[in-house]
């Protein structure tokens, strides 16, 4: 039997939690050799209701779940943690400004890294994924100084894969048939859908579709799904986003296929001319558990302009929380 991974979850009783707890002990992260103990990090408040995820968890009778903890303390949760996916985060009230928003979740980030830095294994892999994920990874970042940087990134993924279905579906093939899909920048609307390297069945994309399709369609499609989701369903997509958040957290761990790539937000090196320190969503390839940003893909500049629209975002926000950063 191998030894128990620990895995936090923060927001622990909220939606994307409740869809991304259970295929956890489920297997679908680690495989079905692999015991899981679990350190689900809530508020106060919500910490009946995370008991009441706890009894569920428990009623799976999963042979993985190995132990449960529950905490409203980072440092307790966060205790000797393997993986820890930051999900919790206060979600836009009436009134509110993207501003304020960026605020009060940016003082979390600051207390989470920080409870990272102190009570986390040393090579602990952190996902954020609640909003604005990639600048809450960054103060997540600047706040754990003794943890490796390239181990924290943001959520991208679920945007990638927004994009790799919307492809297939216009081109009337199956998801496994496109490859190289890439989603530059932030988290938000201001993202940039690229399908300039992409392949589908093997040939690139942008012979088999029409130009009009791709700026008016499909790159709008991509950057507003999450909001459409919300439209309809009245609530922000959850299930998606847990299976995102999972296939990140897997590619991470167990490397990216041959001849493909994914779309994950990591800290800028300067690559593609982007300053450098930002977290960016960059197409990557990873191997033995380590990502390495694409290079030497030739940007075009229809492509260069949409860089630069999304990093001018990016610094904007790190304006905001400069205070805490190192
Ligand atoms: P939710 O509102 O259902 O759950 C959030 C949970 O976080 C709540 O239970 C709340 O009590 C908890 N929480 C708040 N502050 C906390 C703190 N300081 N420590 C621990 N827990 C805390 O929200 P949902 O739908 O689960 O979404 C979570 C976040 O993920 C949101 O910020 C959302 O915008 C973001 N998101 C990101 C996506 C991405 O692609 N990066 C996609 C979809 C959502």
């Amino acid at each position: 039997m191998k030894t128990p991974a620990h895995i936090a979850v923060t927001g622990a009783a909220g939606q994307i939690s409740y869809a991304l707890l259970f295929r956890l002990i489920a297997g679908d992260l680690l495989g079905d050799d692999h015991p899981i103990v679990l350190h689900l990090l809530e508020i106060p408040e919500a910490m009946a209701g995370l008991d009441g995820v706890r009894m569920e968890l428990i009623d799976c009778a999963s042979p993985l779940l190995h132990d449960i903890v529950i905490s409203d303390d980072p440092y307790v949760a966060f205790e000797n943690v393997d993986l820890a996916f930051l999900i919790g985060a206060k979600p836009r009230g009436p009134g509110m400004e993207r501003k304020d928003l960026l605020r009060v979740n940016a003082d979390i980030f600051a207390i989470q890294g920080r409870a990272l830095n102190v009570a986390a294994k040393r090579s602990v892999k952190t996902l954020v994924v609640g909003n604005p994920a990639n600048t809450n990874a960054l103060i997540a970042q600047h706040n754990a100084p003794d943890l490796p940087s390239e181990n924290f990134a943001a959520m991208t993924r679920l945007d990638h894969n927004r994009a790799v279905s919307q492809l297939a579906l216009h081109c009337g093939c199956s998801v496994n048939d496109i490859k190289r899909v890439i989603i530059w920048g932030n988290h938000s609307t201001t993202q940039y859908p690229d399908l300039h390297h992409a392949l589908v069945r093997g040939k690139p994309a942008l012979d088999q579709i029409e130009w009009d399709w791709y700026e008016k369609e499909f790159i709008p499609t991509v950057q507003n799904r999450g909001a459409v989701v919300i439209q309809k369903r009245g609530k922000s997509s959850a299930a998606s986003a847990a299976n995102a958040a999972l296939e990140h957290m897997r590619n991470w761990l167990f490397g990216t296929p041959a001849g493909d790539w994914t779309s994950m937000t990591v800290l800028s090196d300067g690559s593609y001319d982007i300053t450098p320190g930002l977290m960016f969503s960059y197409p990557v390839e990873i191997e033995n558990a380590k990502y390495r940003v694409v290079q030497n893909l030739e940007t075009s500049e229809f492509s260069r302009e949409r860089l630069k629209i999304t990093e001018a975002e990016l610094l904007a926000e790190r304006e905001e929380v400069r205070h805490l950063l190192r």
